[in-house]
């Protein structure tokens, strides 16, 4: 296995729309691998393939903290939204950085594993809001572009403090 890099906000290609997976293959299976080890080095929840510079419909979650519930999405499709929450999200793209944003309470979702099998969920709290937000960054959009530019810019004052304090 081997960590790959996380692109960091603003870079452009964090804006690119990712395609479909065709070939559930042996290739996807050691990228889904390293985007797992690559997740947990980071202490993340989610992580897209768009945020490692790997432009198709991948996504890995893991809400446990505890490296229990791995959960792979391949080609995700939102059936249903249901009702509104508003949570603070933040970004492996942006270090340090935290807002909060709104979207669906309950999503209703159909889905690949990586080995090729379809599967239906239906999902709230932490990790409906991760796939919204994971499902976001296969669009190229990130958590900033729910925000407003006032809080935008606020946020940007703060991760340039941090990329100066971590040079
Ligand atoms: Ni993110």
């Amino acid at each position: 296995m081997a960590l790959l890099n996380i692109l960091q906000f603003p870079d452009p290609r964090l804006k690119i729309v990712a395609e479909s997976v065709k070939a559930f293959d042996a290739a996807l299976v050691n990228l889904v691998n390293n985007m797992f080890e690559t997740l947990y080095e980071a202490h993340g929840v989610g992580l897209a393939a768009s945020q490692v510079n790997v432009h198709q419909r991948i996504i890995v979650i893991d809400v446990s903290h505890n490296q229990k519930q791995p959960l792979c999405l391949v080609n995700p499709e939102i059936l249903q939204k249901h009702g509104t929450v508003t949570e603070e999200e933040g970004c492996l793209s942006f270090p340090s950085v935290y807002a909060k944003v709104q979207r669906a309470k309950e999503v209703e979702i159909i889905y690949f594993d990586q080995f090729g099998k379809q599967h239906e969920l239906t999902a709230k709290g932490l990790l409906g809001i991760c796939i919204q937000h994971e499902i976001d960054h296969l669009n190229g959009i990130t958590f900033f572009d729910h925000l407003s530019q006032l809080k935008q810019q606020l946020l940007q004052k703060k991760l340039d403090k941090y990329r100066k304090r971590a040079l």
